[in-house]
C-alpha cells in the first residue's frame, strides 16, 4: 500500500495545525516531522514541544526523522511527545542495534536511515530489526532539493532483499519527490512518500496531496 506523508519541513509554522489538516485531507496518512539539530546536518527544526502540539491537533502517526547526533539522548523525550514513528541515521548511530531497540521499547516503530553516499549493505544487519528503511534521495538538511536519481537502485536493492530473505520492513524515500519523479520511487518499490516542498511549497496542501497520490496510485497500477 502506497502512503504520502508529507513533511512540515516547508509548511507555514505559524499555521502548523491547519496545514497538518489540510494535507491530511487531501490524503496525506502520516506527518512527517524533521527534527535538526545543527550538528549531523546544517539547519536546526524543531524539538519535543513542538511535536506534544501536532499530537493534539492529528490522529495520523507522526513520524520523526531524527537529523541528530547521539540520538539515544532524545528518544525517551520524543515517544513521550507523542512520536508514533522514530528513525534514525546509520551514519549519526554508533551502537545502531541498541538505538533501533531503545526506539521498539518506548512503544514506536522504528526505522533506520540512509544517506546518499551510504550503501544499503551498511544496514544489513539491522534490516530484521526495524519497521522500516528510509532512504534519503536528497542530502538531508533542507526542502525543496534536486531529487537524486542513483538512489533509485537502493529502494530496489531493499524490496529484492526483503523478498529473498523473507523480511517485513517498509520503503520509505525522502527529498525531492514530486510529480516528477513520484512515478521513479514508486516503480523502484517506495511505499511511503515522503513529500515536503511538493505538498506545501505553494497552493493547495489538500491539492497538491491530492495529485501525488493519484500519479503515485496511477504509477503502482502500471507496475503490478
Ligand atoms: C530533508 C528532510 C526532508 C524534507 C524533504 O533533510 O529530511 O523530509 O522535508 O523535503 P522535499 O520534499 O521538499 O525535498
Ligand atoms: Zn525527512
Amino acid at each position: 500500500m502506497i502512503e504520502l506523508a508529507p513533511s512540515i519541513l516547508s509548511a507555514d509554522f505559524a499555521r502548523l495545525g491547519e496545514q497538518v489538516r489540510a494535507a491530511g485531507e487531501g490524503g496525506g496518512s502520516v506527518i512527517h516531522v524533521d527534527i535538526m539539530d545543527g550538528h549531523f546536518v546544517p539547519n536546526l527544526t524543531l524539538g519535543p514541544p513542538v511535536v506534544r502540539s501536532l499530537r493534539k491537533v492529528t490522529k495520523l502517526p507522526l513520524d520523526c526523522h531524527l537529523m541528530i547526533e547521539n540520538p539515544d539522548q532524545f528518544i525517551p523525550d520524543f515517544a513521550d511527545a507523542g512520536a508514533n514513528w522514530i528513525s534514525v541515521h546509520q551514519e549519526a548511530s554508533r551502537h545502531l542495534n541498541r538505538t533501533l531497540h531503545m526506539i521498539k521499547d518506548h512503544g514506536c516503530l522504528a526505522g533506520v536511515v540512509i544517506n546518499p553516499a551510504t550503501p544499503v549493505e551498511a544496514i544489513s544487519e539491522v534490516l530484521d530489526i526495524v519497521d522500516y528503511v528510509l532512504v534519503m534521495s536528497v542530502n538531508p538538511g533542507f526542502g525543496a532539493q534536486k531529487f537524486i536519481p542513483s538512489t533509485l537502485h537502493k529502494m530496489r536493492k531493499l524490496a529484492e532483499i526483503r523478498g529473498d530473505r523473507d523480511l517485513h520492513y517498509r520503503i520509505e524515500v525522502d527529498g525531492g519527490v514530486a510529480l516528477d519523479t513520484i512515478a521513479d520511487v514508486v516503480r523502484a518499490g517506495a511505499e511511503i512518500l515522503v513529500a515536503g516542498n511538493a505538498v506545501f511549497g505553494s497552493g493547495d496542501p489538500s491539492k497538491n496531496a491530492g495529485a501525488l497520490l493519484r500519479a503515485a496510485n496511477e504509477a503502482a497500477m502500471v507496475k503490478v
